[in-house]
């Protein structure tokens, strides 16, 4: 078999390195441009588990790689004159030109054919070629070449960043968010051998041209940073080697494959190096094109399974690095943070790190996190414990008068369960159950401002004297026997209304008993549904009445707050988004005039709604559709309703249009919740796949929203905070018919979590960085 490898950078030198092993007789040679010690750029970083891999698939390589390592086990984050260092990462660096005269020299050892100095540009001399890799970088020209079939995406991000080197010591990997006259600065800094560390900066391009560093050369702007970083460099220079500052390119391909070449490491798809994934991505890839080579009967299936086993693994890496970089680009949200809570954010920005994760590990600084969010929490007023705090989850919120006793919140979810709009027995019980559990505030269900309001047949509404005793029922059940609060979601369904229960056919149309809807425009869900008459003036009107009565009928209920659903394509969501509302009139057009009728609505029903009782908004915080709402326009949009008084803003997304893509995930809606918080500076709440109290508290603690709702981890568990609180030692309010039961679960809990924290500790390896600091232990002291 005779393969030719274009590129000897990570990629293409491991690909070959692991394909010879498996095929001693195979004729590999590879191909590259520049000398064999010529290499760009300072150090690389690896995590354990990295390395654990490269053990397995080529020890001999692996061992001259950890030899030449440094090692660490700190991230310290410095911000604002303080620093916070966090333990148990497990990370090493080494230079990246030591890294390829290892890999050159054990693809000698093996017999491969290595050119250097020689720049391929025409694939066609490798006709004879059974298989041929191309590593040729995030330049890729072969890439490029075969663009059509390819079909490379390239999104050039907006930070500037430039990668030089120091002599400085670094014992931890170091992130340092610097302010200067023009803007925030950072600096990512690792040591990757003795007296040598990488240091890449970035900034944002206004900052980067208020600095003035567009027209300055690799020296000049060298220097400006060691202006900048000079307190923390201590009278170490900073050297570069090809250190222009550039854009960072994000690189996704629709292929891999193309008949029997294929695309390996950076040329294929890129990582942001705040993550450290980039030659991690490569010299995986690697592996993969070998493993499926091994176990493939032929090139092409192997190709093709290489492709499909793969991409899954290198998607999730660039999407964890597509939510670190984008913290890094909006690191001006946080900047106004407590630094310690700033810390938190920057180490749980990526979400592979959590709240508990770091409890295990560095105890010490998540206590301090805990604290500075209790205080932020007294500051607002709150009588809290700021001494022992407990975790953020359930500290206690104030939206004007009404307290909540923790931030775990039943997200509104209709039951389908009404007759004629009426609450029954299932919603007592439904609502009864999750308040007893232990939840600081209970949403309803979309209920119904009128019967054409409904969505389905089965919708709860609050137009008439026999719901509203039955609303009164539920409400005061609450009040009764919890500590809860409950809040109305008031909606008007729109053009989705007319339709099927959930479980018959969700926003299908109704087949017999239908009744005539309005949207802002005419436009249908499905192309079968019902055409909606847009609504006019008069309608508008006469709809804002029946929200303002359902309003006035919610406060005679008791309830303690007010949602208005502008979210999910319904009536009021139905003027905001653009894919809805094509409108020629005062309520279309620009988003001003779109957020008018809502805004009208909201106003309306804030002046009939008690003063001290809170109000909220729930939006669609992007249409996940080209031309739709983006997070950007959340922003304004939440703006404009804090300007009309709203006190809190329920950030979902999506529901708009039929053809949307959204990108589910874990906690997949939070980052515009953060966006929302932190840009319009006005309280939210998250939602949207939050499934554990250890997300709930990871995202208080990073300020990325101040209430956590939960819809389907409540369908299936009433005691979801009861739990939590018992595994978090926190107390949490409970009827006196169940207090044995509490007392069991808290008095459990204790031993269960020491339990499973020995466990995780236990089963945790050693990091190479402990490893290596056991073994240099001196005897004495033993
Ligand atoms: C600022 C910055 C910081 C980074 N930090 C890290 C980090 O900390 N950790 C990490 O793991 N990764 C990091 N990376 C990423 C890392 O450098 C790359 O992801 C990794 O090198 C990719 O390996 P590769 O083999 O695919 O490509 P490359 O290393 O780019 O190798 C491609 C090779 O192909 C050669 N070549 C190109 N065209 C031709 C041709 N036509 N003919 C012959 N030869 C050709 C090139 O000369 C080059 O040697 C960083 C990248 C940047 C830009
Ligand atoms: C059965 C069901 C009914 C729902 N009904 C409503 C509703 O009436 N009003 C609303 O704003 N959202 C409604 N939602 C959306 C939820 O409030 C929540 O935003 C969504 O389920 C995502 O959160 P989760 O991942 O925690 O379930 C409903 C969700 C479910 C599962």
């Amino acid at each position: 078999m005779k393969i030719a490898i274009i590129g000897g950078g990570p990629a293409g030198l491991y690909a070959a390195i692991l394909l010879k092993k498996q095929r001693p007789q195979a004729e590999i040679t590879v191909y590259e441009r520049n000398r064999a010690d010529d290499t760009f750029g300072f150090g690389v970083v690896f995590s354990d588990a990295t390395l654990d891999n490269f053990e397995k698939y080529d020890p001999p390589s692996y061992r001259r790689i950890t030899q030449e390592f440094a090692y660490w086990d700190d991230i310290a984050v410095h911000f604002r004159g303080t620093v916070h260092r966090v333990g148990g990462n497990g990370f090493c660096g080494c230079s990246r030109r030591m890294l390829l005269l290892i890999l050159q020299e054990r693809a000698r050892e093996l017999d491969v054919a290595l050119h250097f100095e020689t720049d391929i540009d025409d694939e066609s001399r490798f006709a004879d070629a059974d298989l041929v890799v191309l590593s040729d970088g995030i330049n890729s020209r072969f890439r490029e070449k075969h663009v059509d079939h390819f079909q490379p995406e390239v999104d050039l991000r907006s930070n500037k960043f430039a990668w030089m080197g120091s002599t400085k010591p670094l014992d931890a990997f170091t992130f340092i968010f610097q302010e200067t006259e023009w803007g925030p600065f950072i600096a990512h800094a690792y040591q990757y051998e003795a007296g040598r560390s990488t240091w890449i900066f970035e900034t944002d391009a206004d900052n980067f041209a208020k600095a003035g560093l567009e027209g300055l050369n690799e020296r000049q702007s060298a220097d400006r940073m060691a202006e900048i970083f000079g307190w923390f460099l201590d009278g170490h220079p900073l050297l570069i080697n090809r250190s222009m500052w550039r854009n960072f390119p994000m690189i996704r391909n629709r292929r891999w494959v193309k008949g029997n070449m294929v695309l390996l490491g950076d040329a294929k798809a890129t990582a942001h190096f705040s993550i450290g994934s980039g030659t991690k991505l490569a010299m995986e890839d690697a592996i993969a094109l070998a493993d499926a080579m091994a176990q493939a009967p032929t090139v092409d299936a192997a190709l093709q399974k290489y492709e499909t086993g793969r991409r899954e693994e290198v998607e999730k890496t660039q999407h964890a690095a597509d939510v670190s970089l984008v913290w890094f680009e909006h690191v001006d949200r946080f900047w106004n943070f407590d630094p310690v809570q700033f810390a938190f954010g920057v180490m749980t920005r990526a979400k592979a790190i959590t709240y508990d994760n770091l409890t295990l590990r560095a105890p010490e600084f998540v206590r301090e996190v805990d604290k500075a969010f209790a205080k932020q929490v007294h500051a607002n007023g709150l009588d809290v414990d700021l001494d022992k705090p407990v975790a953020p989850m359930f500290q206690p919120l104030k939206l004007r008068e009404m307290k909540l006793a923790n931030r775990a919140v039943v997200s509104p979810m209709c039951m389908y369960a009404a007759k004629e709009g009426v609450a029954g027995d299932f919603h007592l019980v439904h609502y009864g159950s999750r308040a007893i559990g232990g939840a600081g505030l209970i949403f309803t269900e979309m209920t119904c401002v009128g019967r054409d309001a409904r969505i389905t047949p089965g919708c709860a509404g609050l137009w008439n004297d026999e719901q509203q005793a039955a609303w009164t029922r539920i409400v005061d059940f609450v009040h009764g026997n919890s500590a809860a609060k409950i809040a109305l979601q008031l909606g008007h369904a729109g053009r989705k209304g007319a339709t099927k229960l959930m479980w018959e056919g969700m926003d299908r149309p109704l087949e017999q008993g239908g009744w005539d809807t309005v949207s802002a425009s005419p436009i249908p869900y499905f192309p079968d549904s019902q055409v909606p008459r847009e609504i006019d003036r008069a309608a508008m009107d006469r709809i804002k009445a029946e929200f303002v009565a359902a309003a006035e009928r919610g406060n005679a209920c008791g309830f303690d707050m007010l949602e208005l659903h502008c979210a999910h394509g319904y009536l009021l969501a139905s003027f905001i988004s653009p894919l809805t509302n094509t409108r020629t009139d005062d309520y279309g057009g620009s988003l001003a005039n779109r957020l008018r009728y809502p805004l009208e609505v909201f106003a309306a029903i804030r002046a009939a709604w008690p003063a001290h009782k809170p109000m909220s908004v729930r939006i669609s915080a992007t249409d996940w559709a080209e031309g739709g709402i983006t997070g950007d326009d959340a922003v304004q949009i939440a703006r404009a309703f804090g300007e009309a008084g709203v006190d809190l803003i329920d950030v979902s997304t999506g529901q708009t249009v039929r053809d949307a893509q959204p990108v589910y995930g874990r906690m997949f809606q939070t980052p515009f919740s953060e966006q929302v918080r932190n840009e319009a500076r006005v309280a939210t709440m998250c939602v949207g796949n939050i499934t554990t109290p250890d997300q709930v508290n990871t995202i208080l603690a990073a300020g990325r929203a101040d209430l956590v709702a939960l819809g389907r981890p409540h369908l299936v568990d009433p005691t979801f905070t009861m739990r939590a609180a018992a595994w978090y030692g926190a107390d949490v309010a409970c009827p006196p018919q169940y207090l044995p039961g509490k007392e069991q679960i808290f008095r459990n809990s204790v031993r269960d979590r020491q339990d499973f924290d020995d466990l995780k500790i236990k089963g945790k390896p050693k990091t190479r960085a402990e490893l290596k600091a056991e073994a240099t232990k001196p005897l004495a002291a033993e």
